[in-house]
């Protein structure tokens, strides 16, 4: 099984930007446990700060996979665009975020992309992208 981890702005910065909301470790360091613990998926780990770089990679890899976790950041509440090229491709995705943006200020409590993925986890810090994991390689041997 193929699943692409596509990560959107300022998420490079995860473990320097703002602890106390997204903690202490680097998604980096925390992807490289994930892909050891699911040694028969073929992950592809994305980050760009560039919405249209997003899109590319949306389009890329959702012919290619077979599952997309996408973590968009801010563009999450607002991307059309994001949203679109969900719906273009055929791998479903599954939407997280690290924080509980539900408790967070309102602007944070719409998605635009929500409605495009097959499902959203939110507020279980890195172990978001482990979760989206579980249920996609559900999806995918059910
Ligand atoms: C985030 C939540 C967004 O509201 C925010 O803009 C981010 C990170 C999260 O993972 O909690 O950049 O997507």
């Amino acid at each position: 099984m193929k699943i692409s981890i596509i990560n959107g702005p300022n998420l490079n910065l995860t473990g320097k930007r703002e602890p106390e909301i997204y903690g202490t470790q680097s998604l980096e360091s925390y992807f490289t446990v994930l892909a050891a613990a699911y040694p028969d998926v073929e992950f592809t780990f994305f980050q760009s700060n560039i919405e249209g770089e997003i899109v590319d990679e949306i389009q890329r890899a959702g012919f290619d996979a077979d599952g997309i976790v996408i973590n968009a950041g801010a563009y999450s509440h607002y991307s059309l665009a994001i949203a679109d090229a969900l719906r273009a491709v055929p791998a479903p995705a599954v939407e997280v975020h690290l924080s509980n943006v539900y408790n967070r200020e309102p602007e944070r409590h719409h998605s635009a992309i929500a409605p495009a993925c097959v499902g959203m986890i939110a507020g279980f810090g890195p172990d978001s992208y482990r979760l989206a994991v579980e249920a996609l390689d559900s999806m995918h041997n059910s």
